[in-house]
């Protein structure tokens, strides 16, 4: 057993002797029961280990195929393993065709600009159908995309988004979508990485009232990729406000091109949609980990999508009629899998909203829940506590019916999650707390609405078809109940899950199998436990209470960052000889990265250090990973071995107990820095 993740599980189980407390159930009324996609009790038997993995044709079966599979799993190549194998099967057709016949005029998408004067767009599935296929014609004519390339997407909220992803699936292309706030050298790696000679991007974007010029940007990343050794030959722009803002940054002759112009040679061309195999890349998705670099999670097309539409129509209860508002940024995971994919395979109207939640007021989520009637809302606590914080009595002044309101990202406090029920959900919309990640693609442990009562504050038991197990160091199982806290595992392979890391097989078998796995030869799924990274306790009625990571990854604002990567870019600066981040908890963000540094020989603290290394986190990574302080050292405190003790420096941070350091190899350090931080 490593000595970090030691550490890390006993931290939590003290943890739970002071903060747990059992909370009450609080059920959905007869009216949402009523109508809801899934209330047979049956689901639970049909879905259980010993149907594994047949089951999982039930969720196959919501979508449309061009030819079935041969076989639902194939483990021989565990652990990457492949669904719905030899099926024919198109994303984009999925999404859009197949709901034209009865409901070409229905809304597909309401997008919705920060600036509150703007009109809303309201994209019905036959407008949808036909931008997509002008914008996959122009990927394949003028971009020379094909079936299996792979082309970076870096753009902000916008209708064009989907639409850009959507087309990208009608080619088979594989996109990787890299979260608009990101920096350009954070999107030059994911160039790199990828191997994207196309890159996709917008002008300029609202955010927080300010027109923010984007595109000057990506034209940055184009050249680090280029340093890194991957030519961005072309640089597709759309345009939002073609003419009218101050941001458009010259054109690159021969790299750059306008799309608005571009598409009025495609007006009216219709692209057949690849018939992919079901086990064909979807798309990238580039998360944090325990290393400095990010790895690209690989999502497969036929499993990835059954499971997504089968967590939209039974978790989210997504009907056709419902307006759906998932207010998370579509460069994330939630975004793919509940803004565009789940709920367009559904037939609803889903809500892009472009900027921040409480701008230019706290009321600003209800007006658009109210002008639209929106009746299912889908956000992270991180923006609960921030609307609870800014108004409190907001809610309560508009006129909207949520039925049904999600939770995901972090865990959230019950008090928060009762501030959402009673003021948000005016005590009548059922919550899920969805718990899941990056690598899933969809929920693992969440209540199914019309089955399960909901508990502050605990995600709630595995969803059908997905069977955890809480492991502790020597893999024992820590049975229901038992007040023990360790890693939780995924006992079966399900759709949803990532196929791999882009072109990183040992490290996806490394990060997330080899722990658990007892014969890494073994072609058995049973053998191949899922590792998720997150500690957990299971309560007596089975529900799960996630913890948080056990490994070097921090949630600041649902964001999910890698401390490895904030430390290797304060690294970049000269002189900074070792650098540590560890969370501090935060009453809005859930948690924000604090930066402790120790200096090369011969410097000496001073502001402008302090500023290069802020400088240099906005510049490797972006905004969203700045640190709350960054504490300028005169040594870090360290074991005998020479590894530098994080758990003391959060400690420090969050003002808590360090602990008995006499073991250190330098324990005066630790007042010294106890000092510096009061
Ligand atoms: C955390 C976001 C508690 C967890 C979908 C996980 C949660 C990481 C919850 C993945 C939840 C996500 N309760 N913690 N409901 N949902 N997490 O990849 O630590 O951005 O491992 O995916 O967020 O973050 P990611």
């Amino acid at each position: 057993m490593s000595e970090k993740t030691k550490d890390v599980v006993e931290t939590s189980e003290a943890e739970i002797a002071v903060h747990w407390q059992e909370e009450a159930y609080f059920h959905a009324s007869p009216g949402f029961i009523g109508q809801a996609n899934l209330t047979d009790e049956s689901i639970f038997e049909r879905f259980a280990l010993k149907n594994f993995p047949d089951y999982y044709t039930e969720f196959a079966e919501l979508l449309t195929w061009y030819k079935y599979w041969d076989e639902v799993l194939d483990s021989s190549d565990a652990p990457c393993f492949k669904w719905f194998k030899g099926g024919l099967i198109n994303a984009s057709y999925n999404c859009i065709d197949r709901h034209l016949k009865a409901n070409k005029n229905k809304t597909a998408i309401h997008f919705v600009s920060e600036l509150e004067d703007e009109a809303i767009q309201h994209i019905t599935y036959q407008e949808l159908y036909v931008r997509v296929n002008e914008f996959a014609a122009l990927l394949r004519d003028t971009a020379k995309l094909k079936r299996g390339d792979r082309v970076t997407i870096h753009m902000p909220m916008s209708a064009e988004l989907p639409i850009t992803m959507l087309a990208c699936s009608r080619l088979g292309v594989i996109h990787s979508v890299v979260f608009g706030g990101f920096s350009a050298s954070a999107c030059a790696d994911r160039i790199v990485d990828s191997q994207s000679r196309v890159l996709i991007t917008m002008d300029a974007y609202y955010r927080g009232g300010k027109l923010l010029n984007h595109k000057a940007v990506d034209e940055e990343a184009c050249q680090i990729a280029a340093e890194g050794g991957q030519v961005v030959d072309t640089l597709l722009v759309w345009q939002r406000y073609p003419g009218k803002n101050s941001s458009d940054t010259p054109a690159v002759e021969g790299r750059d091109i306008i799309v608005n112009d571009e598409l009025k040679k495609y007006y009216g061309v219709r692209v057949e949609p690849e018939k992919m195999l079901s086990e064909d890349p979807l798309f990238l998705m580039y998360t944090s980990g325990t290393t400095g670099k990010p790895k690209g999670c690989q999502h497969g097309t036929g499993g990835y999508l059954a499971y997504v539409t089968a967590m939209s129509k039974y978790i989210q209860d997504i009907h056709p009629e419902d307006v759906y508002w998932c207010m998370a940024d579509i460069g994330w995971i939630t975004g793919h899998s509940f803004i565009v994919y789940g709920p367009l395979a559904l037939c609803a109207s889903t809500v892009i909203y472009e900027g921040v939640p409480t701008y230019p007021d706290a009321g600003r989520c209800w007006r658009i829940a109210q002008a639209l009637d929106v009746n299912i809302f889908h956000t992270a606590p991180t923006a609960i506590r921030a609307l609870r914080k800014v108004g409190p009595d907001e809610p309560a002044k508009y006129t909207y019916n949520f039925k049904h309101m999600t939770t995901v990202g972090e865990p959230i406090e019950p008090e928060v999650w009762k501030w959402y029920q009673k003021e948000v959900g005016k005590e009548k919309a059922v919550i899920v707390d969805t718990w899941w990640q990056t690598e899933t693609g969809g929920f693992l442990c969440s209540t199914v609405p019309g089955l399960q009562p909901m508990k502050p504050g605990s995600a709630g038991p595995g969803v059908p078809g997905i069977h955890p197990v809480i492991f502790d160091e020597d893999g024992n199982e820590l049975p229901a109940g038992s007040g023990k806290a360790g890693n939780i595992c995924i006992q079966n392979p399900w759709p949803g899950m990532f196929q791999t890391i882009w072109g990183d097989r040992p490290r996806f078998v490394k990060n997330y199998f080899e722990r658990y796995c007892k014969n890494l030869d073994s072609k058995d799924w049973r053998d191949w436990p899922y590792l998720t990274g997150d500690a957990a306790v299971q309560a007596p009625d089975g529900y799960f209470r996630i913890l948080g990571r056990i490994d070097d990854v921090i949630n600041v604002s649902g964001h999910r960052l890698g401390t490895k990567e904030i430390e290797s870019a304060a690294l970049t600066v000269n002189e900074v000889a070792e650098a540590a981040v560890v969370p501090v908890a935060h009453e809005v963000k859930g948690k924000e990265p604090d930066l402790y540094v120790a200096l090369k020989p011969g410097f000496k603290a001073s502001d402008e250090i302090v500023k290069k290394i802020d400088e240099a986190i906005t510049y490797q990574i972006g905004k969203i990973a700045k640190c709350r302080k960054i504490w300028i050292v005169p040594d870090m405190p360290k074991t005998r071995s020479g590894k530098i003790m994080r758990r003391v420096l959060g400690a420090i941070s969050n003002h808590g107990d360090v602990g008995n350091v006499m073991t250190l190899a330098n324990p005066e350090v630790v007042e010294e820095i106890k000092k510096m931080v009061g």
